[in-house]
């Protein structure tokens, strides 16, 4: 399959000097849903906005349906609709005008039955004719959406579609975006929740520090970001770990009194009712017990420093 967009040994250094990318290669697939996930300041938007034209690239090349995004500017951007990480559109306008008017910007002659087809799927036709101000915050995101798509885009790009927006709220655009990919719409996403690229994406991409430190399908990653940590403090103090219990290959803390255990929480079993069992068994004793999740912190870390 061949990409819908290409980015190769793309960099970005800022007029101040900062170095927001570094030698970027990444494809996307038609027809899927990449996320690009990484923690603020990671490079997402940079990245999203040279790919759109809205920044300029300091080095590398990436085209769009094979069109180079410098030198064959107009054809590149008309493919693609983006909703951007600041929400911002005319308040007095109606959703009709606001969402008609995009269209008009790419100079793409008149199509209401486009526009009222855009609406419909948003669930935004009732609406047509409201003003935005009178919207609640998940319609006006949904209008950005659908300005995005005004122009009928193949590729639309999110820029941390529901950062700071409620629960519910943000299954309600997820549904949104996967009716998008089933009309044949290639999206791509940010965001900093690992939750929300588990739930939506095809494939992730994680960004730190303005490098992509992993591609990958998202079942794959998602059994390496699965992993949890059981720390058992206990009673005594152990030399090391009683041969019965090797099976679990704990780790001894230095000083004898803890032991900690790995285990995988997308698993069939996480073992730790026969660990706490063989623990007894061996006469280890527990005086305290705690567990974590790997963060997304050290996801990065243990990603970053894996060989
Ligand atoms: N116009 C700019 N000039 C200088 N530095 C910038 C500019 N825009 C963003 N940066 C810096 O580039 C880095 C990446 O920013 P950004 O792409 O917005 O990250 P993200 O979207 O992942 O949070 C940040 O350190 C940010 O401060
Ligand atoms: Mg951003």
């Amino acid at each position: 399959m061949s990409p819908i967009i290409s980015v190769s040994n793309l960099s970005k250094t800022y007029g101040s000097g900062f170095k927001a990318l570094n030698n970027i290669n990444l494809e996307i697939n038609k027809g899927e849903i990449f996320a690009l996930l990484g923690p603020n300041g990671a490079g997402k938007t940079t990245l999203i906005s040279i790919i759109c034209g809205i920044a300029n690239p300091s080095q590398g090349k990436i085209a769009v349906a094979g069109h180079d995004i410098v030198s064959d500017y107009r054809a590149a951007r008309s493919m693609i609709g983006l909703v951007p990480q600041e929400l911002h559109t005319d308040a007095f306008e109606s959703v009709w005008a606001t969402v008609s008017f995009s269209r008009g910007l790419f100079g793409k002659p008149k199509n209401p039955a486009h526009i009222e087809k855009v609406l419909k799927d948003l669930s935004l036709w009732d609406k047509k004719d409201n003003k935005i101000v009178t919207l609640s915050g998940g319609m006006k995101r949904r209008v950005m959406i659908a300005k995005a798509l005004s122009h009928e885009p193949q590729i639309l790009f999110l820029d941390e579609p529901t950062a700071g927006v409620d629960v519910e709220l943000r299954k309600g655009m997820w549904e949104v975006v996967r009716a998008l990919q089933a009309s044949g719409v290639t999206i791509i996403l940010t965001t900093h929740y690992i939750e929300e690229a588990e739930e939506m994406a095809d494939r992730i991409g994680v960004i730190n520090k303005g490098e992509i430190i992993l591609i990958e399908n998202k079942t794959t990653l998602m059994q390496k970001l699965g992993r949890k940590q059981l720390t058992l403090q206990l009673q005594g103090r152990l030399d090391c770990v009683p041969p019965a219990l090797a099976a679990y290959n704990l780790e001894l803390s230095s000083d004898g009194r803890a032991v900690t255990y790995d285990y995988d929480t997308k698993g069939e079993r996480t073992g730790i009712t026969s660990l706490l069992s063989d623990l007894r068994n061996a006469g280890v004793r527990i005086s305290d017990l705690d567990t974590r999740q790997s963060s997304l912190e050290d996801i990065f870390v243990s990603l970053v420093r894996a060989p």
